[in-house]
Protein backbone atom coordinates (compact mmCIF):
# COMPACT_ATOMS: atom_id res chain seq x y z
CA UNK A 1 0.00 0.00 0.00
CA UNK A 2 1.42 3.51 -1.07
CA UNK A 3 1.76 5.64 2.08
CA UNK A 4 3.03 8.98 3.16
CA UNK A 5 5.40 10.06 5.53
CA UNK A 6 2.92 12.09 7.17
CA UNK A 7 0.69 9.36 7.94
CA UNK A 8 3.21 6.31 8.79
CA UNK A 9 2.23 6.78 12.19
CA UNK A 10 -1.52 5.22 11.53
CA UNK A 11 -0.03 2.34 10.06
CA UNK A 12 2.47 0.84 13.13
CA UNK A 13 2.93 -2.78 12.47
CA UNK A 14 2.00 -2.84 8.71
CA UNK A 15 3.76 -3.13 5.18
CA UNK A 16 3.64 0.04 3.60
CA UNK A 17 5.85 1.74 0.17
CA UNK A 18 6.83 4.94 0.14
CA UNK A 19 8.19 6.91 -2.61
CA UNK A 20 10.67 9.93 -2.46
CA UNK A 21 14.16 11.09 -2.64
CA UNK A 22 17.21 9.38 0.01
CA UNK A 23 17.72 12.61 2.27
CA UNK A 24 20.70 10.73 3.86
CA UNK A 25 22.65 7.71 4.78
CA UNK A 26 25.13 5.91 7.35
CA UNK A 27 26.22 2.24 7.10
CA UNK A 28 27.48 0.31 9.88
CA UNK A 29 28.17 -2.70 7.86
CA UNK A 30 25.31 -4.74 8.48
CA UNK A 31 22.92 -2.13 8.71
CA UNK A 32 22.29 0.25 5.90
CA UNK A 33 20.03 3.59 7.56
CA UNK A 34 19.12 5.91 4.90
CA UNK A 35 16.86 8.72 5.70
CA UNK A 36 13.94 9.30 3.17
CA UNK A 37 11.72 12.26 2.73
CA UNK A 38 9.16 12.42 0.36
CA UNK A 39 7.35 16.16 0.57
CA UNK A 40 5.54 15.20 3.54
CA UNK A 41 8.05 14.71 5.88
CA UNK A 42 10.80 12.38 6.77
CA UNK A 43 11.93 8.87 8.09
CA UNK A 44 14.66 6.86 8.79
CA UNK A 45 14.25 3.12 7.18
CA UNK A 46 16.81 0.66 7.83
CA UNK A 47 17.69 -1.85 5.24
CA UNK A 48 19.61 -5.21 7.40
CA UNK A 49 21.68 -7.80 5.75
CA UNK A 50 19.68 -10.68 5.49
CA UNK A 51 19.13 -13.35 2.39
CA UNK A 52 15.36 -11.28 2.51
CA UNK A 53 17.56 -7.79 1.82
CA UNK A 54 20.34 -9.53 -0.44
CA UNK A 55 19.19 -8.35 -3.82
CA UNK A 56 19.53 -4.65 -3.06
CA UNK A 57 21.40 -4.22 0.20
CA UNK A 58 24.96 -3.44 -1.51
CA UNK A 59 22.88 -0.94 -3.13
CA UNK A 60 21.35 0.71 -0.58
CA UNK A 61 24.59 0.83 0.69
CA UNK A 62 26.11 2.98 -2.38
CA UNK A 63 23.16 5.38 -3.11
CA UNK A 64 23.80 8.62 -3.65
CA UNK A 65 22.06 11.59 -1.71
CA UNK A 66 18.63 12.67 -3.39
CA UNK A 67 18.40 9.27 -5.27
CA UNK A 68 14.70 8.51 -5.99
CA UNK A 69 13.80 5.63 -4.44
CA UNK A 70 10.45 3.33 -3.43
CA UNK A 71 10.83 1.48 -0.77
CA UNK A 72 8.24 -0.96 0.59
CA UNK A 73 8.64 -2.42 4.80
CA UNK A 74 7.15 -2.22 7.94
CA UNK A 75 6.47 0.45 10.18
CA UNK A 76 7.84 0.43 13.62
CA UNK A 77 6.95 2.72 16.50
CA UNK A 78 10.19 4.32 17.74
CA UNK A 79 10.34 7.49 20.11
CA UNK A 80 13.58 8.27 19.23
CA UNK A 81 13.53 8.77 15.42
CA UNK A 82 11.87 11.62 13.36
CA UNK A 83 8.27 11.12 13.23
CA UNK A 84 8.36 8.72 16.07
CA UNK A 85 8.59 5.76 13.22
CA UNK A 86 11.32 4.12 11.61
CA UNK A 87 10.48 1.44 8.58
CA UNK A 88 12.20 -2.27 8.13
CA UNK A 89 12.60 -2.40 4.76
CA UNK A 90 11.80 -5.57 3.05
CA UNK A 91 12.22 -4.15 -0.47
CA UNK A 92 14.07 -1.38 -2.18
CA UNK A 93 13.30 0.19 -5.94
CA UNK A 94 16.19 2.67 -7.39
CA UNK A 95 13.54 5.13 -9.99
CA UNK A 96 16.32 7.73 -10.22
CA UNK A 97 20.17 7.42 -9.26
CA UNK A 98 21.92 10.26 -8.21
CA UNK A 99 25.52 11.46 -8.02
CA UNK A 100 27.51 14.11 -6.36
CA UNK A 101 24.27 15.86 -5.33
CA UNK A 102 25.83 19.42 -4.97
CA UNK A 103 24.10 20.60 -1.67
CA UNK A 104 25.70 18.10 0.56
CA UNK A 105 25.67 17.97 4.46
CA UNK A 106 28.27 20.29 4.46
CA UNK A 107 27.92 23.99 4.85
CA UNK A 108 27.98 26.18 1.91
CA UNK A 109 27.70 29.68 1.39
CA UNK A 110 24.63 31.26 0.50
CA UNK A 111 25.33 32.43 -2.99
CA UNK A 112 26.21 28.79 -3.94
CA UNK A 113 22.62 27.46 -2.22
CA UNK A 114 20.84 30.16 -4.17
CA UNK A 115 22.36 29.63 -7.56
CA UNK A 116 21.05 25.78 -6.84
CA UNK A 117 17.97 26.99 -5.79
CA UNK A 118 16.11 24.43 -7.82
CA UNK A 119 17.65 22.02 -5.80
CA UNK A 120 17.80 24.39 -2.48
CA UNK A 121 14.53 23.90 -1.47
CA UNK A 122 14.82 20.41 -0.86
CA UNK A 123 16.73 21.57 2.01
CA UNK A 124 14.91 20.50 5.54
CA UNK A 125 15.37 24.30 6.47
CA UNK A 126 13.65 25.24 3.07
CA UNK A 127 10.99 23.10 3.02
CA UNK A 128 9.79 24.04 6.58
CA UNK A 129 9.65 28.13 5.81
CA UNK A 130 8.07 27.18 2.08
CA UNK A 131 5.66 25.53 3.94
CA UNK A 132 4.71 28.28 6.28
CA UNK A 133 4.44 30.21 2.87
CA UNK A 134 1.50 28.07 1.95
CA UNK A 135 -0.29 28.83 5.02
CA UNK A 136 0.38 32.38 5.26
CA UNK A 137 -1.02 32.38 1.83
CA UNK A 138 -3.88 30.22 2.40
CA UNK A 139 -4.99 32.20 5.30
CA UNK A 140 -4.97 35.27 3.64
CA UNK A 141 -7.40 33.85 0.92
CA UNK A 142 -9.59 32.08 3.26
CA UNK A 143 -9.63 35.46 5.78
CA UNK A 144 -11.13 37.90 3.18
CA UNK A 145 -12.95 35.27 1.70
CA UNK A 146 -14.88 34.14 4.84
CA UNK A 147 -15.34 37.91 5.74
CA UNK A 148 -17.57 38.73 2.28
CA UNK A 149 -14.52 40.48 0.33
CA UNK A 150 -14.64 39.69 -3.21
CA UNK A 151 -10.79 38.88 -5.19
CA UNK A 152 -10.50 40.99 -8.23
CA UNK A 153 -7.33 40.94 -10.45
CA UNK A 154 -5.33 43.49 -11.26
CA UNK A 155 -3.44 43.75 -14.21
CA UNK A 156 0.31 43.38 -14.30
CA UNK A 157 1.24 45.88 -17.26
CA UNK A 158 0.11 48.95 -16.30
CA UNK A 159 0.76 52.48 -17.98
CA UNK A 160 1.57 54.53 -15.10
CA UNK A 161 3.34 54.63 -11.55
CA UNK A 162 1.20 53.59 -8.37
CA UNK A 163 3.70 54.26 -6.27
CA UNK A 164 6.95 56.01 -6.41
CA UNK A 165 8.27 57.18 -10.46
CA UNK A 166 11.98 55.75 -9.02
CA UNK A 167 10.63 52.37 -8.57
CA UNK A 168 9.36 51.35 -11.94
CA UNK A 169 10.22 48.50 -14.25
CA UNK A 170 9.93 49.77 -17.79
CA UNK A 171 8.68 46.72 -20.05
CA UNK A 172 8.23 47.47 -24.14
CA UNK A 173 4.95 46.96 -25.17
CA UNK A 174 4.58 46.90 -28.46
CA UNK A 175 6.75 50.06 -28.69
CA UNK A 176 5.13 52.01 -26.21
CA UNK A 177 6.60 51.76 -22.78
CA UNK A 178 4.32 50.42 -19.95
CA UNK A 179 5.71 48.97 -16.29
CA UNK A 180 5.05 46.40 -14.22
CA UNK A 181 2.74 46.68 -11.60
CA UNK A 182 4.24 48.43 -8.24
CA UNK A 183 0.98 47.53 -6.48
CA UNK A 184 -2.85 46.64 -8.04
CA UNK A 185 -4.06 49.47 -5.25
CA UNK A 186 -6.03 51.64 -8.19
CA UNK A 187 -7.35 48.93 -10.09
CA UNK A 188 -8.53 47.73 -6.61
CA UNK A 189 -9.80 50.98 -5.70
CA UNK A 190 -12.28 51.20 -8.75
CA UNK A 191 -13.85 47.64 -8.08
CA UNK A 192 -14.25 48.10 -4.41
CA UNK A 193 -17.09 50.95 -5.52
CA UNK A 194 -18.73 47.92 -7.74
CA UNK A 195 -18.36 44.95 -4.89
CA UNK A 196 -18.22 47.45 -1.18
CA UNK A 197 -14.92 45.27 -0.04
CA UNK A 198 -12.75 44.02 -2.56
CA UNK A 199 -9.01 42.55 -2.00
CA UNK A 200 -6.22 41.55 -5.30
CA UNK A 201 -3.28 39.16 -4.22
CA UNK A 202 -0.47 39.01 -6.53
CA UNK A 203 3.22 39.39 -7.86
CA UNK A 204 4.33 42.71 -7.72
CA UNK A 205 7.31 44.94 -8.81
CA UNK A 206 9.70 47.25 -7.87
CA UNK A 207 12.89 48.09 -9.32
CA UNK A 208 14.84 48.98 -5.84
CA UNK A 209 18.58 49.20 -5.92
CA UNK A 210 18.63 48.43 -2.61
CA UNK A 211 20.50 45.32 -1.66
CA UNK A 212 18.89 44.91 1.78
CA UNK A 213 17.78 42.26 4.24
CA UNK A 214 14.36 43.66 3.45
CA UNK A 215 13.78 44.47 -0.32
CA UNK A 216 12.92 42.01 -3.21
CA UNK A 217 12.65 43.81 -6.95
CA UNK A 218 9.57 40.80 -7.16
CA UNK A 219 7.25 40.18 -4.45
CA UNK A 220 3.72 39.27 -3.38
CA UNK A 221 1.45 41.62 -2.15
CA UNK A 222 -2.47 41.27 -0.79
CA UNK A 223 -4.05 44.62 -0.93
CA UNK A 224 -7.91 44.83 0.52
CA UNK A 225 -9.42 47.77 0.23
CA UNK A 226 -12.97 48.92 1.81
CA UNK A 227 -16.04 51.78 0.55
CA UNK A 228 -17.27 53.43 3.21
CA UNK A 229 -14.20 53.49 5.31
CA UNK A 230 -11.94 55.86 7.34
CA UNK A 231 -8.40 55.23 8.40
CA UNK A 232 -9.64 53.90 11.74
CA UNK A 233 -11.32 50.74 9.97
CA UNK A 234 -8.27 50.35 8.10
CA UNK A 235 -6.33 49.74 10.96
CA UNK A 236 -8.95 47.55 12.43
CA UNK A 237 -8.67 45.29 9.25
CA UNK A 238 -5.19 45.11 9.61
CA UNK A 239 -5.14 44.17 13.08
CA UNK A 240 -7.88 41.43 12.83
CA UNK A 241 -5.88 39.88 9.36
CA UNK A 242 -2.42 39.86 10.70
CA UNK A 243 -3.91 38.19 14.17
CA UNK A 244 -5.70 35.83 12.08
CA UNK A 245 -2.96 34.88 9.74
CA UNK A 246 -0.15 34.44 13.31
CA UNK A 247 -3.06 32.44 14.88
CA UNK A 248 -3.15 30.11 11.69
CA UNK A 249 0.58 29.52 11.82
CA UNK A 250 0.57 28.57 15.29
CA UNK A 251 -2.10 26.05 14.87
CA UNK A 252 -0.76 24.66 12.01
CA UNK A 253 2.61 24.59 12.12
CA UNK A 254 4.29 24.87 15.88
CA UNK A 255 7.04 21.86 14.90
CA UNK A 256 7.71 23.86 11.76
CA UNK A 257 8.50 27.22 14.07
CA UNK A 258 10.38 24.97 16.45
CA UNK A 259 12.57 23.63 13.84
CA UNK A 260 13.66 26.95 12.64
CA UNK A 261 14.24 27.83 16.14
CA UNK A 262 11.45 30.44 16.05
CA UNK A 263 10.60 31.66 19.80
CA UNK A 264 7.00 31.01 20.11
CA UNK A 265 5.79 32.83 22.89
CA UNK A 266 6.53 36.07 20.95
CA UNK A 267 4.27 35.05 18.28
CA UNK A 268 1.89 34.04 20.80
CA UNK A 269 1.43 37.59 22.23
CA UNK A 270 0.75 38.78 18.93
CA UNK A 271 -2.96 39.54 20.06
CA UNK A 272 -6.06 42.25 19.70
CA UNK A 273 -4.94 45.64 20.55
CA UNK A 274 -1.97 46.10 18.49
CA UNK A 275 0.39 49.64 20.09
CA UNK A 276 -0.64 52.29 18.01
CA UNK A 277 1.56 55.62 17.61
CA UNK A 278 1.56 58.89 15.41
CA UNK A 279 4.44 59.48 12.72
CA UNK A 280 5.26 62.59 15.31
CA UNK A 281 5.22 60.53 18.19
CA UNK A 282 7.83 57.88 16.46
CA UNK A 283 9.63 60.75 15.85
CA UNK A 284 10.02 61.90 19.32
CA UNK A 285 10.83 58.44 20.00
CA UNK A 286 13.74 58.19 17.29
CA UNK A 287 15.08 62.02 18.42
CA UNK A 288 15.33 61.06 21.83
CA UNK A 289 17.46 58.94 24.73
CA UNK A 290 15.08 56.14 24.56
CA UNK A 291 16.34 55.36 20.98
CA UNK A 292 20.16 55.74 21.92
CA UNK A 293 20.07 53.56 24.67
CA UNK A 294 18.69 50.81 22.99
CA UNK A 295 21.36 51.07 20.26
CA UNK A 296 24.13 51.45 22.48
CA UNK A 297 22.76 48.51 24.48
CA UNK A 298 22.89 46.30 20.75
CA UNK A 299 26.56 47.82 20.68
CA UNK A 300 27.66 46.39 23.60
CA UNK A 301 26.23 42.80 23.48
CA UNK A 302 26.66 42.23 19.86
CA UNK A 303 29.97 43.65 20.54
CA UNK A 304 30.62 41.34 23.01
CA UNK A 305 29.50 38.61 20.84
CA UNK A 306 32.03 39.18 18.27
CA UNK A 307 34.34 38.78 21.05
CA UNK A 308 33.11 35.42 21.56
CA UNK A 309 32.84 34.43 18.38
CA UNK A 310 36.22 34.83 17.44
CA UNK A 311 37.36 33.16 20.64
CA UNK A 312 35.09 30.11 19.55
CA UNK A 313 36.41 29.82 16.53
CA UNK A 314 40.15 29.36 17.48
CA UNK A 315 39.15 26.63 19.73
CA UNK A 316 37.16 24.68 17.05
CA UNK A 317 40.04 25.51 14.88
CA UNK A 318 42.72 24.02 17.16
CA UNK A 319 40.75 20.82 17.80
CA UNK A 320 40.05 20.31 14.03
CA UNK A 321 43.67 20.08 13.44
CA UNK A 322 45.11 18.29 16.61
CA UNK A 323 46.01 15.13 16.60
CA UNK A 324 43.70 11.90 15.98
CA UNK A 325 40.55 13.72 15.13
CA UNK A 326 38.49 11.48 13.14
CA UNK A 327 36.79 12.80 9.56
CA UNK A 328 33.79 12.78 11.11
CA UNK A 329 33.83 15.56 14.12
CA UNK A 330 36.13 17.47 11.85
CA UNK A 331 32.81 17.16 9.73
CA UNK A 332 31.03 18.52 12.21
CA UNK A 333 33.61 21.20 13.49
CA UNK A 334 33.90 22.57 9.98
CA UNK A 335 29.76 22.83 10.09
CA UNK A 336 29.84 24.88 13.34
CA UNK A 337 32.82 26.91 12.41
CA UNK A 338 30.57 27.91 8.92
CA UNK A 339 27.62 28.90 11.40
CA UNK A 340 29.97 31.12 13.32
CA UNK A 341 31.32 32.77 10.90
CA UNK A 342 28.36 33.64 8.66
CA UNK A 343 27.53 34.83 12.47
CA UNK A 344 30.30 37.06 12.35
CA UNK A 345 29.94 38.16 9.10
CA UNK A 346 26.43 39.39 10.05
CA UNK A 347 27.26 40.99 13.43
CA UNK A 348 30.80 42.67 12.28
CA UNK A 349 28.15 44.45 9.26
CA UNK A 350 25.62 45.40 12.04
CA UNK A 351 28.50 46.45 14.91
CA UNK A 352 30.09 48.96 11.96
CA UNK A 353 26.42 50.47 11.06
CA UNK A 354 25.20 51.10 14.38
CA UNK A 355 27.02 54.29 15.42
CA UNK A 356 25.61 55.41 11.87
CA UNK A 357 21.95 54.97 12.63
CA UNK A 358 22.52 56.18 16.40
CA UNK A 359 23.14 59.19 13.87
CA UNK A 360 20.19 58.99 11.79
CA UNK A 361 17.85 58.68 14.62
CA UNK A 362 18.84 61.51 16.60
CA UNK A 363 18.43 63.52 13.60
CA UNK A 364 15.83 62.26 12.50
CA UNK A 365 13.55 64.41 10.26
CA UNK A 366 10.23 65.15 11.57
CA UNK A 367 8.87 66.00 8.35
CA UNK A 368 10.41 62.56 6.68
CA UNK A 369 9.68 58.91 5.91
CA UNK A 370 11.24 56.37 8.05
CA UNK A 371 14.18 54.59 7.11
CA UNK A 372 14.71 51.06 7.50
CA UNK A 373 16.64 51.62 10.80
CA UNK A 374 14.49 53.97 12.08
CA UNK A 375 11.78 50.95 11.57
CA UNK A 376 13.54 48.71 13.22
CA UNK A 377 14.18 50.73 16.75
CA UNK A 378 10.70 51.30 16.84
CA UNK A 379 9.63 47.54 16.32
CA UNK A 380 11.95 46.78 19.17
CA UNK A 381 10.29 49.10 21.79
CA UNK A 382 7.25 46.63 21.91
CA UNK A 383 6.32 42.91 21.99
CA UNK A 384 3.61 43.51 19.91
CA UNK A 385 3.26 45.15 16.35
CA UNK A 386 2.83 48.65 16.27
CA UNK A 387 0.41 50.84 14.10
CA UNK A 388 2.82 54.34 12.94
CA UNK A 389 -0.10 56.76 11.65
CA UNK A 390 -0.34 59.99 10.03
CA UNK A 391 2.80 60.64 8.13
CA UNK A 392 3.65 63.93 6.39
CA UNK A 393 2.28 64.31 3.15
CA UNK A 394 4.86 65.13 1.32
CA UNK A 395 7.11 61.89 2.09
CA UNK A 396 4.11 59.80 0.96
CA UNK A 397 1.68 58.97 -2.30
CA UNK A 398 -0.01 61.68 -3.89
CA UNK A 399 -3.27 59.16 -3.48
CA UNK A 400 -3.88 59.53 0.29
CA UNK A 401 -6.22 61.21 1.52
CA UNK A 402 -5.12 64.66 3.16
CA UNK A 403 -5.69 65.15 7.26
CA UNK A 404 -8.54 67.54 8.02
CA UNK A 405 -6.94 68.79 11.15
CA UNK A 406 -3.62 69.06 9.70
CA UNK A 407 -3.58 69.46 6.38
CA UNK A 408 0.60 68.63 6.20
CA UNK A 409 -0.43 65.08 7.21
CA UNK A 410 -2.35 61.93 5.42
CA UNK A 411 -4.63 59.51 6.98
CA UNK A 412 -2.13 56.84 6.42
CA UNK A 413 -0.91 53.90 8.53
CA UNK A 414 2.30 51.23 8.46
CA UNK A 415 2.13 48.30 10.95
CA UNK A 416 5.54 47.30 12.39
CA UNK A 417 6.23 43.51 12.95
CA UNK A 418 7.78 43.64 16.29
CA UNK A 419 11.71 42.23 17.16
CA UNK A 420 13.17 45.00 14.62
CA UNK A 421 11.40 43.45 11.86
CA UNK A 422 9.95 47.05 10.41
CA UNK A 423 6.86 47.24 8.31
CA UNK A 424 4.94 44.52 6.74
CA UNK A 425 1.59 46.83 5.98
CA UNK A 426 1.49 49.99 4.17
CA UNK A 427 -1.85 51.63 3.79
CA UNK A 428 -3.88 54.70 4.19
CA UNK A 429 -7.70 56.23 3.21
CA UNK A 430 -7.14 57.54 -0.22
CA UNK A 431 -7.92 60.98 -1.06
CA UNK A 432 -12.10 61.25 -2.14
CA UNK A 433 -11.90 64.55 -2.94
CA UNK A 434 -11.49 65.04 -6.95
CA UNK A 435 -9.97 68.53 -6.97
CA UNK A 436 -7.64 68.09 -3.75
CA UNK A 437 -6.31 64.41 -5.66
CA UNK A 438 -5.66 66.20 -9.24
CA UNK A 439 -3.95 69.05 -7.34
CA UNK A 440 -1.59 66.08 -5.52
CA UNK A 441 -0.89 64.93 -9.18
CA UNK A 442 0.26 67.64 -9.98
CA UNK A 443 2.12 68.52 -7.22
CA UNK A 444 3.89 65.18 -7.74
CA UNK A 445 4.13 66.10 -11.24
CA UNK A 446 2.33 62.74 -12.61
CA UNK A 447 0.79 63.43 -16.01
CA UNK A 448 -3.01 63.84 -15.67
CA UNK A 449 -4.11 62.17 -18.70
CA UNK A 450 -2.65 58.96 -17.20
CA UNK A 451 -5.07 58.75 -13.90
CA UNK A 452 -8.08 60.04 -16.10
CA UNK A 453 -9.82 56.61 -15.11
CA UNK A 454 -8.67 56.94 -11.26
CA UNK A 455 -9.61 60.46 -11.07
CA UNK A 456 -13.40 59.10 -12.27
CA UNK A 457 -13.96 57.68 -8.99
CA UNK A 458 -13.98 60.81 -7.33
CA UNK A 459 -16.59 62.49 -10.11
CA UNK A 460 -18.97 59.06 -9.97
CA UNK A 461 -20.45 58.98 -6.54
CA UNK A 462 -17.40 59.34 -4.16
CA UNK A 463 -16.95 58.13 -0.89
CA UNK A 464 -14.28 57.45 1.73
CA UNK A 465 -12.38 54.13 1.14
CA UNK A 466 -9.20 52.92 2.43
CA UNK A 467 -7.03 49.83 2.46
CA UNK A 468 -3.58 48.69 2.68
CA UNK A 469 -1.19 46.14 1.18
CA UNK A 470 0.66 43.20 3.13
CA UNK A 471 3.83 42.13 1.56
CA UNK A 472 4.01 37.95 2.17
CA UNK A 473 7.41 37.86 2.02
CA UNK A 474 8.30 40.58 5.24
CA UNK A 475 5.40 39.02 6.95
CA UNK A 476 6.75 35.27 6.48
CA UNK A 477 10.25 36.53 7.28
CA UNK A 478 9.12 38.30 10.66
CA UNK A 479 6.91 34.86 11.39
CA UNK A 480 9.81 32.50 10.98
CA UNK A 481 11.93 34.62 12.39
CA UNK A 482 14.20 35.26 9.49
CA UNK A 483 17.25 37.09 9.24
CA UNK A 484 16.49 38.14 5.24
CA UNK A 485 13.69 37.90 3.20
CA UNK A 486 15.24 35.73 0.40
CA UNK A 487 14.39 32.28 2.33
CA UNK A 488 10.53 33.39 1.91
CA UNK A 489 9.90 33.00 -1.73
CA UNK A 490 10.64 29.92 -3.98
CA UNK A 491 12.92 32.11 -6.25
CA UNK A 492 14.16 35.34 -4.77
CA UNK A 493 14.28 38.03 -7.53
CA UNK A 494 16.79 40.67 -5.88
CA UNK A 495 19.12 43.12 -7.46
CA UNK A 496 21.93 41.07 -8.62
CA UNK A 497 19.53 38.00 -8.86
CA UNK A 498 17.53 36.34 -10.86
CA UNK A 499 19.43 32.86 -11.62
CA UNK A 500 17.07 30.41 -11.87
O1 LIG B 1 3.94 50.37 1.53
P1 LIG B 1 3.72 49.90 0.13
O2 LIG B 1 4.60 50.45 -0.91
O3 LIG B 1 2.19 50.19 -0.17
C1 LIG B 1 1.55 50.02 -1.37
O4 LIG B 1 2.02 49.53 -2.35
C2 LIG B 1 0.12 50.42 -1.31
N1 LIG B 1 -0.33 50.65 -2.69
C3 LIG B 1 -0.69 49.34 -0.64
C4 LIG B 1 -2.14 49.68 -0.50
O5 LIG B 1 -2.45 50.60 0.22
N2 LIG B 1 -3.01 48.98 -1.18
O6 LIG B 1 3.85 48.31 0.10
C5 LIG B 1 3.03 47.51 0.90
C6 LIG B 1 3.82 46.38 1.51
C7 LIG B 1 4.96 46.80 2.43
O7 LIG B 1 4.50 47.11 3.72
C8 LIG B 1 5.83 45.58 2.41
O8 LIG B 1 5.33 44.57 3.26
C9 LIG B 1 5.70 45.11 0.99
O9 LIG B 1 4.47 45.62 0.50
N3 LIG B 1 6.80 45.60 0.17
C10 LIG B 1 7.89 44.87 -0.16
N4 LIG B 1 8.23 43.60 0.14
C11 LIG B 1 9.39 43.13 -0.35
N5 LIG B 1 10.22 43.84 -1.14
C12 LIG B 1 9.92 45.11 -1.48
N6 LIG B 1 10.74 45.79 -2.29
C13 LIG B 1 8.70 45.68 -0.98
N7 LIG B 1 8.09 46.88 -1.12
C14 LIG B 1 6.95 46.80 -0.42
MG1 LIG C 1 5.40 51.37 2.62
Amino acid sequence: MNCQIKDLHQHIDQSVTLQGWLYNRRDSGKIAFLVLRDGTGMCQCVVSKSPETEGFFEQARRLGQESSIRVTGTVRANEKQIGGVEVDVTNLEVVGESHDYPITPKPHGIDFLFKHRHLHFRSRRQWHILRIRHTVIDEIRAYFNRNGFTLIDTPIFAPAAGEGAQTLFEVDYFGEPVYMAQTGQLYVETACMAFGKVYCFGPTFRAEKSKTRRHLTEFWMVEPEIAYAELDDVVALAEDFVGAIVQRVLRDHRDDLEFLGRDITSLEKITKPFDRMTHAEAADILRGDRAQALLQYDLKNKSARVEEIKKLLEEKEARSTAQGVKQWQKDKLAAEMADLREELADLEVEVENIPHHMELARNFDPGGDLGGSDETIISRLSDKPTFVTHYPRACKAFYMKRNDDDPTRVNNVDLLAPEGFGEIIGGSQREDDHDALLARIHEEELDPADYDWYLDLRKYGTVPHGGFGLGVERTVAWICGLKHIRETIPFPRMMGRFYP
